[in-house]
């Protein structure tokens, strides 16, 4: 490794947040009190506790370049003699349970500023990196090229404190913050902002960047940062007269990015002293306009032109713009796996959906796992291609990767101050409450309020909880009277209808003039919200491989029958002769989400079912249904309930939930509840049912009666071929596996084939 004396003065700085010692437009002044550290001749503890961080680029959240914080400086580690050993107690200090590896010559970039230690040499059991071996603080004969980075597993140890997040405004050119400001004349209140002169907060307040030398891949940067997928032009001209005319201070210039960076900070930048007015002779703040992604849209028409991608999309997220990236292939969703996945590929993924760069990009299956396939693995974006199909990719077999191993993103979305519109009250804590809109009176003067709790389901609980910020709806309230009403407001709004999807309340259907039978603060909207929910997925293919018809004689049908699992043609049998037709398959439901799956009643509450001798928890958990060429049922949907528990889970997790002898109900996360095909109850009467083809329909938790963090996949469909005696199924797939072209062929299919048959 390179042994060279590299100039101490370096100009340009690659990293995040870097602590950058003189620049080319700085003068240190000459009473300065900074002190100089000098080096100490051997590693002594210092008193308080060592800080440690992960920096340089393309860094992940346990994965970079090392640097120490000793004697009020940031510096780095040589890599010589650098070990597994001496990473495993740096990632120990930094909060994960080990370390997977550990890299050299500036593989993350190089540092700035002390390398504070060289050959390093670590047992590995040390609690903290000062207390191995080591040259000594400050002494090194290395360059920043030999910069030593660690590579940590992914686990965390439980309930590790990160002290560094709080001391990272040690840095004095950080940049805390970017924002756009409109100028004065074109300030109108629309959200989002999508132009105006880019403004950096860093220690000591806003300031502008000097455009001499800006690009539009700078833009592009910025308006990533902010949200938005595509940049624009932006007359010059009409800001240069506005601007000439105020005061700026300059902090950056000589912004140099290359476009595909996340952060300004990542691209090389040039620091000025601060608040230096005459920074920027010759050129003026710089100024850029942005084009936000069709959600967040103000103008309609332009909506049309700017499609989002149709073969990408985001699954499980608890916010706009996030969620585990699925790809469409054959007309098949599936899923990512995480190998090499960082930060480049995760904004293709948010910019082709219409948000900005990607905020994380995270790995091991973070937001809840995919059941189909998988359909990529080491995704290696630079970070302009438009779509993640066109990113250099391998194909994968089962072999290679897990749902466990599931990519997933949160990108940048603009601020549109949605959540200054809604606030909750009352509750026990802050994550519920009864839900209070902003509205206008008729004097224009702005006001809180409450909303009627009539019609209020899970449906627009949902869009509250997102609204405000607080994840998923666990629970949505129609009657509020147990919560704190010292302080309550007038009903302002009723009859609230949400598809679910939408982004405020003000987007869903209200009543135009305020109408709520029972008015008082006690009925009104409450809401429950939590930061994670369960997901129940049904083992399609399971279903088409286990089902069969049985000719079942109605002297075993007592308990059934008492049970409502047969038709009603059933009551007028010649009970105990004759038989009832039954089509029967395996249920395997999975909780592939992140919180278990636990009935909304509490015990006391379950009804015993002495027939089958267990209590059911939920009286309604799934439909199993029959349905022709309109969507009619053909046989009689059929309700189930059903006692809820962990019948078996995937490796590591253990079984939490048992319905025998009045045990806990529930499902948990990462586990299944198998209901055999041999199981009472589990089939649907088709005694009545002419042979033709149908469509098998099995819907859990149909009623959303509890929280689920995506509820378009709780629908499984098959295509059903019944000739009379014997009865065929395929396309089995969950509601929103398939493309909507794949969707709508499957829909088709009985009314295609019954005119053939006919
Ligand atoms: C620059 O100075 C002005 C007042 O002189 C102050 O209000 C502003 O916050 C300063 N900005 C920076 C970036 O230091
Ligand atoms: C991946 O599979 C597709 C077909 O599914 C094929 O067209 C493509 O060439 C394969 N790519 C690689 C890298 O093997
Ligand atoms: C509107 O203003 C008028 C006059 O100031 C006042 O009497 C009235 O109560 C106001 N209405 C509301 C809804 O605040
Ligand atoms: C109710 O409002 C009063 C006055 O605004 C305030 O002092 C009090 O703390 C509020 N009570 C609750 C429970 O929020
Ligand atoms: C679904 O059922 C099939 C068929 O029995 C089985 O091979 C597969 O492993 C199941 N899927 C999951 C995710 O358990
Ligand atoms: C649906 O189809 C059934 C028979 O296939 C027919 O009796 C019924 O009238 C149809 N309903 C509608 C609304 O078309």
């Amino acid at each position: 490794m390179e042994k060279s004396r590299r100039p101490q003065q370096l100009a340009f700085i690659l990293l995040f947040g870097l602590w950058l010692p003189c620049c080319l437009t700085q003068t240190t002044p000459s009473n300065s009190a900074t002190p100089t550290p000098s080096p100490s001749p051997s590693p002594q503890p210092q008193t308080e506790k060592l800080k440690v961080r992960l920096a340089g680029y393309p860094r992940k959240h346990n994965e970079g370049r090392i640097e120490l914080f000793y004697k009020g400086e940031w510096g780095t580690i040589c890599d010589d003699d650098f070990s597994l050993a001496n990473a495993n107690v740096l990632c120990r200090q930094l909060g994960f349970v080990s370390a997977t590896g550990w890299t050299h010559s500036a593989k993350y970039g190089k540092g700035q500023g002390k390398i504070w230690l060289d050959n390093v040499q670590c047992g590995g059991g040390e609690k903290s990196i000062e207390l191995c071996k080591s040259r000594g603080w400050g002494n090194s004969d290395c360059t920043h090229d030999e910069d030593a980075g660690v590579v940590c597993k992914d686990e965390r140890i439980p309930g590790f404190v990160d002290s560094n997040v709080i001391d990272a405004h040690v840095d004095e050119n950080k940049i805390e913050e970017v924002r756009l400001r409109p100028v004065v004349a074109m300030a109108k209140k629309k959200m989002p902002i999508t132009e105006g002169v880019v403004e950096v907060k860093y220690k000591d307040g806003w300031a502008q960047i000097c455009d001499i030398g800006w690009t539009i891949k700078n833009t592009r940067v910025v308006c990533g940062m902010l949200g938005f997928p595509h940049e624009r032009k932006v007359n010059k001209n009409f800001y240069k007269l506005y601007l000439e005319r105020q005061k700026n201070y300059f902090h950056i210039h000589s912004v140099a990015c290359l476009g595909t960076e996340v952060h300004l900070a990542a691209c090389p930048l040039e620091f000025s002293k601060p608040n230096a007015t005459s920074a920027c002779t010759g050129g003026m703040p710089a100024v850029v306009s942005c084009m936000p992604g069709p959600l967040f849209m103000q103008n309609s028409g332009l909506k049309k032109k700017l499609k989002i991608s149709s073969n990408v999309r985001l699954k499980g997220g608890s916010r706009v713009g996030e969620g585990r990236v699925e790809v469409l292939k054959d007309n098949e969703w599936g899923t990512v796996c995480d190998d090499r996945w960082n930060l480049q590929s995760a904004s293709v993924v948010c910019r082709e959906l219409g948000f900005g760069s990607a905020k994380e990009a995270l790995t091991g299956g973070r937001l809840g796992q995919g059941m189909g396939p998988i359909y990529m693995n080491e995704v290696k974006c630079v970070g302009q291609e438009r779509s993640i199909w066109n990113c250099p990719f391998k194909n994968i077999t089962m072999e290679d990767c897990q749902h466990m191993e599931d990519a997933a993103v949160r990108c940048n979305i603009p601020y549109m101050g949605l959540e200054n519109t809604i606030r909750i009250t009352g509750g026990r804590t802050r994550y519920e409450g009864r839900v209070e809109v902003l509205s206008l009176d008729s004097n224009g003067t702005q006001s809180w309020g409450l909303i009627c709790g009539e019609s209020w389901t899970t449906k627009e609980a949902m869009v509250a909880c997102r609204q405000l910020g607080l994840g998923y709806a666990n629970q949505g309230l129609q009657e509020t009277w147990y919560w704190d009403s010292s302080n309550v407001t007038e009903m302002v709004m009723s009859g609230v209808k949400c598809t679910g999807s939408e982004m405020s309340l003000s987007q869903c259907q209200h009543h135009k003039t305020v109408s709520c039978q029972k008015a008082a603060a006690k009925f009104a909207a409450g809401v429950i919200c939590s930061e994670t929910a369960s997901d129940l997925v049904l083992n399609a293919s399971l279903v088409q491989q286990t089902v069969y018809i049985e000719d079942r004689p109605l002297h075993m049908l007592y308990c059934a029958a008492e049970e409502d699992c047969l038709s009603k043609s059933a009551a007028k049998a010649n009970w105990p002769y004759g038989h009832r037709r039954l089509l029967r398959f395996s249920s395997q439901i999975h909780n592939i989400g992140r919180a278990d799956f636990k009935p909304k009643a509490g015990r006391h509450s379950w009804v015993w079912h002495a027939c089958h001798g267990h209590y059911h928890s939920m009286d309604i958990f799934t439909h199993y249904d029959l349905l022709n060429a309109n969507g009619t049922k053909v046989a009689e949907g059929h309700k189930a309930s059903f006692c809820l528990e962990d019948t078996d889970c995937q490796e590591g997790v253990s079984k939490r939930y048992e319905c025998a002898n009045f045990g806990d109900q529930g499902i948990t996360v990462g586990c299944w509840d198998l209901y055999r095909h041999d199981i009472d109850c589990q089939w649907i009467d088709i005694t009545d049912v002419k042979p033709g083809n149908y469509i098998l329909q099995v819907v859990i938790n149909p009623n959303y009666e509890v929280a689920e963090s995506d509820f378009t996949n709780n629908a499984m469909k098959c295509n059903c071929k019944y000739d009379g005696h014997r009865i065929w199924l395929h396309n089995c797939h969950i509601g929103d596996a398939f493309s909507e072209e794949a969707e709508r062929r499957f829909e088709k299919y009985p009314g295609q084939l019954n005119n053939r048959i006919s």
